[in-house]
């Protein structure tokens, strides 16, 4: 454990994705913001996609994505990683593969030493390097609050992209990673209990997903992060103009996420995204279950629509659509 005896997740107010502004409330901030363009924009903020995709040619379309959190684990090594993992993730749910990453600090140069901040570079790195994609300079700043991640640009093929509004009724929705990182980091934070599934699962990156999903040819994902599976699933479905159907019982968990809610350890971000989901929600199951489904998570999985041959969890399905934009059942 590399935390020269801070906690870091204490010198943060929030953590991970969790820390995002609500998604209602950056969807009005954003609202009518939007420049001219150009014919070479093929995804812009519209439809609140993962990245923004230029076309350069018939071939090559280029993708461009950033993302910074405050601290979701006291381990410096580890939070470098988690983030390094969940900025390089934006580019895989688009169907692309990141070719150039720049970090992105912000650190309390008074409060906590330099060797910490070089540990999370490190994970950064080291994670960045597992993807094959290059980390060369970035931006930092002094900061009251530790922050950290990526800005990353990849590649992808214009016409094989994986958009948020590309999902069609009778489509399966399959997700590739358990929910659950939300309430375990957040009883991380509160008690210092360490959760090694959580971290396995937010290192990991989404680059075998994004591979099983574009050779079954599919052609709608997103990633799940801090807007939880309800929040982003309630994106793809409106911007696809369908209703997405979830069978909460397929839905898989980490180990010890049911208890930490039933423990109490349940984010304000997370009952954020249900409040905001719920007006075009429809619900057959109690208020505990919706909680954990819109657990927000940090560096989750890929949320997909069409089945994967391997590595992903069917959870519903996608219909033409109803009054309600999800339907829990
Ligand atoms: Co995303
Ligand atoms: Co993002």
């Amino acid at each position: 454990m590399i935390t020269a005896g801070h906690r870091l997740t204490q010198y943060a107010h929030g953590g991970g994705c969790a820390c995002k502004i609500p998604p209602g409330e950056l969807e009005a901030i954003v609202a009518g913001l939007i420049g001219p363009g150009s014919a070479g924009l093929l995804v812009g903020l519209d439809d609140g996609d993962d990245a923004a995709v230029v076309r350069i040619d018939g071939d090559t379309a280029v993708l461009s994505t950033a993302d910074f959190f405050t601290p979701v684990v006291d381990d410096a090594y580890d939070f470098g990683r988690i983030a390094a993992a969940n900025a390089l993730s934006d580019v895989y749910a688009m169907g692309g593969r990141p070719v150039l990453a720049i970090n992105l600090v912000g650190w309390p140069r008074d409060l906590l030493p330099t060797e910490l901040l070089r540990e999370v570079l490190r994970g950064g790195l080291d994670i960045a390097t597992e993807a094959g994609c290059p980390v060369a300079g970035g931006h930092s700043i002094d900061d009251p609050e530790p922050k950290y991640g990526m800005a990353v640009t990849g590649l992808a093929h214009p016409d094989r992209l994986l958009r948020n509004d590309a999902a069609r009724a009778g489509q399966a929705i399959t997700l590739t990673k358990p929910l659950g990182v939300g309430v375990l980091n957040n009883r991380h934070k509160a008690t210092g209990e360490v959760f090694e599934q959580a971290i396995a699962s937010m290192v990991t990156l989404n680059r075998e997903a994004c591979a099983a999903a574009l050779e079954a040819g599919l052609r709608a994902a997103t990633d799940v992060t801090g807007f939880g599976l309800l929040g982003h699933l309630y994106k793809m479905a409106r911007a696809s103009g369908v209703t997405a159907v979830i069978d909460a019982a397929a839905v898989p968990y980490l180990d010890g996420a049911r208890q930490a809610l039933a423990d109490g350890f349940v984010s304000g971000g997370t009952r954020r995204n249900l409040d905001w989901v719920r007006p075009n929600l429809e619900s057959g199951v109690d208020e505990d279950e919706l909680l954990l489904l819109a657990d927000a998570q940090t560096s989750g999985g890929l949320l997909l629509a069409g089945e994967i041959a391997t590595g992903g969890v069917v959870i519903g399905e996608f219909i033409p659509r109803r009054d309600a934009v999800i339907q829990v059942r």
